[in-house]
């Protein structure tokens, strides 16, 4: 057994936070952050990962009071460098220190997979590892809080038998405490508010758990003004996120042939988009752009099906609304892709640049951006991709490294705006002389009316978009 004093002066709680990603680091630093009545810190934090390059390098940045990933919320790095001098928040990759832990906050990955026709299945083998390491660790007593995006039925059918075996493998007659309260944190800005300032949904295992939850999420998250919603067990709050998240893929994929329409019928599909948004049932109706991305809209549609078929055995139940989201998003960017086709004549040998590849503005996460399926398809056609986003320098998933200045326009044939980063509206586009016309196709709604009216002024330039009804 690990000696906790020395990696804590302080005896309060232990939290540990199994998985250091996007997610997880984030919550480390809300937790460590958690203030009592006397304004003292209420929890030590240990953020634990898995042993190997990328787990030890995330934990070892913690560690060092640097957030692991590209961050523009100022709060958070404010808040993780308060923890690191405070001495309440440390990293590991040793899972032995869950030993400690009052709770556990389980913010893994739980990726879906894809057969070769593309068909997607659920594979748990490590989500299944990771709740035995918990279960085979943690004091009886202890609280596993699961925030992972889950198959709905999880918790129950998979989770607690696992921990349960576990306890009993080890001589202890108790039952798990187990919960489940999803995140709905939104790297950006305002990152490490979106998890303390905001409402949550919780439900328990049995009742115990239940209260457990509640007091812990009570001591972290700002309640009295956000208040929690308790949901009558653990699968109708795994439901309420995969629900939640394919409501809003369904409702971004439903305006792509909306979008396409416009370009045809030479309407500005987001001006009639902001009239209708005047009712107050349509004020969120979604808009055309370049393609949905990111890791949880992209797969969660799935999560329902894929519960049906594999923790309820029910082949009967259909989703066709959800799964078809998938597929449009992914498809998006590819109408994109055939615009610029069309209007520069081909693609072979042209030079096309990307600005934006993160699958967000104001993110640096390129997890299933639509830029990837966008770059990968104009390479296919022949096309020669340059890239630039302001807070991506290694864009894994190409294995290319992207320029955070935005080059000169003049190379190329087509300048792409895919993410509506900040920096891009303070582009003047009125000073831009090219040898040959220069396609500026805004595939996102990242550019002003003002610029747009540059462009448009501007005879080496020529402006098409996707929404706006430019394509005649
Ligand atoms: N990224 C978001 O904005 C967001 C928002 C809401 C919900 N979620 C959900 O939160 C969960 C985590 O997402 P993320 O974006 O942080 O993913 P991520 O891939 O960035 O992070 C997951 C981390 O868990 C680690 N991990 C995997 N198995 C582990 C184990 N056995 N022990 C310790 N660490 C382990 C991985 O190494 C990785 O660092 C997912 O279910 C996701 O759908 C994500």
């Amino acid at each position: 057994m690990r000696e906790l004093d020395s990696v804590f002066k302080t005896n309060r709680k232990v939290v540990c936070v199994q998985g250091l990603g996007f997610v997880g680091s984030a919550m480390s630093v809300a937790i460590a952050s958690a203030r009592n009545e006397e304004n003292e810190p209420v929890y030590n934090v240990i953020g634990i990962d898995v042993p190997g390059e990328a787990g030890f390098r995330k934990a070892s940045s913690i560690n060092d009071g640097v957030f692991p990933f590209e961050n523009s919320d100022k709060k958070l790095e404010m808040k993780l460098k308060e923890a690191a001098s405070i001495g309440n928040l440390k990293a590991t990759t040793d899972k032995e220190y869950f030993a400690y832990a009052d709770v556990v906050v389980v913010d893994i990955n739980l990726d879906v997979k894809y057969d070769d026709n593309g068909a997607p299945y659920l594979d748990l083998t490590l989500f299944k590892d990771a709740m035995r390491t918990i279960g085979s660790h943690i004091k009886e007593n202890a609280l596993v809080l699961v925030e992972t995006t889950v198959p709905p039925g999880t918790c129950q059918r998979v989770v607690k038998p696992i921990i349960r075996e576990e306890f009993r493998k080890r001589g202890l007659p108790g039952e798990p405490h187990i919960a489940h309260s999803y995140e709905r944190v939104m790297p950006g800005e305002n990152y490490l508010d979106s998890i303390i300032s905001y409402w949550r949904v919780y439900s328990g295992i049995d009742d115990e758990s239940a209260e457990m939850c509640r007091s812990f999420l009570e001591s972290v998250i700002k309640t009295d003004e956000y208040p929690l919603t308790r949901l009558k067990n653990t699968n109708s709050t795994e439901t309420a996120k995969v629900l939640e998240n394919s409501y809003r893929a369904t409702t971004i994929a439903f305006m792509e042939e909306w979008g396409r329409f416009a370009e045809a019928v030479d309407v500005d599909l987001f001006e009639v988009v902001d009239a209708i948004r005047m009712r107050p049932t349509h004020s969120n109706m979604r808009q055309p752009g370049f393609g949905v991305g990111g890791y949880c809209l992209t797969k969660d549609p799935y999560f329902a099906m894929l519960a049906s078929r594999e923790l309820f055995n029910r082949n009967d139940l259909e989703f066709p609304f959800s799964t078809m989201a998938v597929r449009l998003n992914n498809r998006m960017p590819i109408v994109s892709v055939d615009y610029i086709e069309r209007f520069l004549g081909g693609l072979e040998n042209k030079k096309i640049l990307l600005l934006g590849v993160s699958y967000r503005q104001d993110v640096g996460d390129t997890r299933y951006s639509p830029s990837e399926i966008f770059a990968r398809e104009v390479i296919r056609r022949g096309g020669i991709m340059s890239y630039q986003d302001p807070l991506v320098s290694n864009w894994a998933e190409m294995g290319i490294i992207v320029n955070k200045d935005i080059p000169s326009f003049e190379d190329f044939d087509a300048v792409v705006f895919a993410v509506q980063h900040k920096e891009y509206s303070d582009i003047d586009f009125s000073g831009i002389h090219t040898a040959k016309k220069l396609l500026i196709f805004d595939s996102n709604r990242v550019l002003k009316d003002n610029q747009i009216d540059a462009i448009k002024n501007n005879e080496s330039l020529i402006f098409k978009s996707i929404g706006r009804g430019t394509e005649l």
